[in-house]
């Protein structure tokens, strides 16, 4: 008996892939690697099966993170079969999730940031059109919101 979490963006480069890698490395140091299973997809279909912007590599690197493995998908009907949870990083993302969600779904669709515990941002800004210093923003609201998510998530093992 485990739990997944299924983290989603727009294009599956920049935020929910980092998110995938943040979490997983706290759910890694929490000792529940075996036990919670975590993947990342978007909405769109721009970038399916691309490796991660190098821009959001970089910054996730300069904090200890390696992306360099993960590959884009898109999201389907079927990851609500799939997920206990789906987690979505702004409100356009949350409005296309729940058009998609079948009616049975039993598990929670959210917003990732809804966990977060030190900020009151909600909604992880997309850095892709924006500067360098996007990349950092959202690599610290990842990382509160991985914490609060994981404090949730171990309620239900
Ligand atoms: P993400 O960022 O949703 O955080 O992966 C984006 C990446 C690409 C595009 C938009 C957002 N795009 O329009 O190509």
């Amino acid at each position: 008996m485990g739990v997944s979490v299924l983290f989603v963006c727009l294009g599956n480069i920049c935020r929910s892939p980092t998110a995938e890698v943040v979490f997983r490395e706290r759910v890694k140091a929490a000792g529940l690697e075996d036990r919670i299973r975590i993947d990342s997809v978007g909405t769109g279909d721009w970038h399916i099966g691309k490796a991660p912007d190098p821009r959001t590599q970089e910054a996730a690197l300069r904090r200890g993170y390696s992306m360099a493995s993960l590959r884009a998908r898109q999201v389907s009907p079927e990851d609500f079969a799939d997920f206990d949870w789906v987690l979505a990083m702004d409100d356009a993302n949350l409005a296309d999730l729940k058009v998609m969600r079948p009616a049975s779904y039993q598990g929670t669709l959210a917003r990732f940031l809804d966990y977060a515990q030190h900020t009151s941002v909600r909604e992880v800004p997309d850095p892709y059109y924006g500067g360098e210093d996007g990349f950092d923003t959202v690599l610290d609201l990842i990382e509160d919101g991985a914490e609060g998510l994981l404090n949730r998530v171990r309620e239900q093992l």
